[in-house]
């Protein structure tokens, strides 16, 4: 493809501290830039702990573990989401519950999420979707009343903010992707964020291989645990990728902007949400095609035989054919049906993205004649 959908801004910082950690970073120093980049995150996000993983997945997987989330419980989450929310559900023995999005935010409804709370209910899981951000206080809400956690999925949302309070930061606990293809990357990557020191301890025995850091004998395991644990070298990138926050987050957001300015004028479409208050960290620029004769999958298919590689919206889990016991979303099903995620990076130039902004445009015009 001629222009990606995403890609890494790799920058000589990236590389200094990359080749120091490579050269030094043994022994006494193993753990000198996961030490840096943990403190530095977590400030960042203004919580009290953050543990370095190998991925999101791995800490949610940790998170929910060590809120004893197991077999006969159920945890409720978005029928538009990622499979990596829901896997570790499944692999904790727990039954995933889906409930539909809202229009307006493509996250999870809170109504919805009040009509399927049983007893056997043990977290709600808000996926702040493609950078939008959920509904958080309604959320919190319910899950003060019903007693039950509320986690926050933030892989896709570093950069945004709910009235005033980063992503990630508000709920029990959240967690961050640094996939390749995010804003802030260490080629594989996550992040476990809380504030609860409790949490906070049984995550970090559970991250250890279930070896509690008090514990003075070699190679002793209080519990059975997990090895998701972020390489120091990745860290390394990590701490140059988050020196530049504000600048990656910056162009995402200025790229959104354009994608706006030159699209929605096309009318029948509406793009990337972002409630008042709120700011939209813009991971990915995503439009909805209002009509439906803008097949979404034609677009999809001119736009990539002109270079440009588009991507669709996640498919609803209930559609996946892995949970056939799920009710479907008909929300989730529409912005799959009508959703294309459009380029975005750090170094997409202003040709490319009128080449994008242009490839759509005629896209859509020859859609409506039809
Ligand atoms: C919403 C959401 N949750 C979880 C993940 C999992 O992240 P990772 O690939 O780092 O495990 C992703 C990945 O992109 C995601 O988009």
């Amino acid at each position: 493809m001629q222009i990606p959908y995403a890609k890494p801004s790799i920058t000589q910082l990236e590389i200094d501290y990359v080749n120091d950690a490579t050269s030094n970073g043994w022994g006494d120093q193993r753990n000198s830039y996961l030490d840096r980049f943990e403190s530095e995150f977590s400030k960042h996000l203004g919580v009290g702990f953050a543990i370095a993983t190998s991925s999101c997945t791995g800490a949610l997987h940790m998170g929910l573990s060590a809120l004893g989330v197991g077999v006969d419980d159920e945890v409720i989450l978005a029928d538009s989401n990622w499979v990596a929310t829901v896997a570790p559900i499944v692999h904790l023995g727990a039954t995933p519950v889906f409930v539909d999005v809202l229009r307006d935010t493509w996250c999870i409804d809170p109504r919805l999420v009040k009509d399927v709370i049983t007893p056997k209910t043990k977290a709600i899981i808000a996926t702040h979707l493609y950078g939008n951000l959920a509904d958080m206080n309604e959320l919190l809400k319910i899950g003060k009343q019903y007693g039950i956690p509320v986690i926050e999925d933030a892989a896709e949302a570093i950069g945004s903010k709910y009235l005033g309070q980063r992503a990630g930061s508000i709920g029990l606990f959240g967690v961050f992707s640094f996939h390749g293809s995010k804003t802030i990357t260490t080629g594989e990557g996550g992040m476990f964020v809380t504030s609860d020191a409790n949490l906070f301890e049984r995550v970090l025995t559970l991250s250890n291989h279930g070896r509690d850091k008090n514990e003075k004998r070699m190679f002793w395991p209080s519990v059975v645990g997990f090895k998701y644990k972020m390489s120091n070298i990745q860290a390394a990138l990590g701490c140059a990728q988050l020196s530049r926050f504000d600048s990656l987050v910056a162009k995402r957001q200025r790229v959104l902007a354009s994608y706006k300015r030159a699209i929605l004028p096309l009318g029948g479409i509406s793009m990337n949400p972002e409630q008042v208050g709120s700011e939209n960290g813009a991971w990915m620029p995503t439009v909805i095609f209002e009509e439906k004769s803008n097949s979404s999958l034609l677009i999809q298919s001119e736009m990539r035989q002109s270079g440009i590689d588009v991507r669709p919206f996640f498919v609803p889990l209930s559609k996946t054919g892995l949970f056939l016991s799920q009710k479907s979303s008909s929300v989730s099903k529409n912005l799959y049906d009508c959703g294309i995620n459009l380029p975005s990076f750090f170094d997409l130039n202003e040709d490319e993205q009128k080449k994008v902004i242009e490839v759509l445009s005629l896209s859509v015009r020859e859609r409506g004649k039809k």
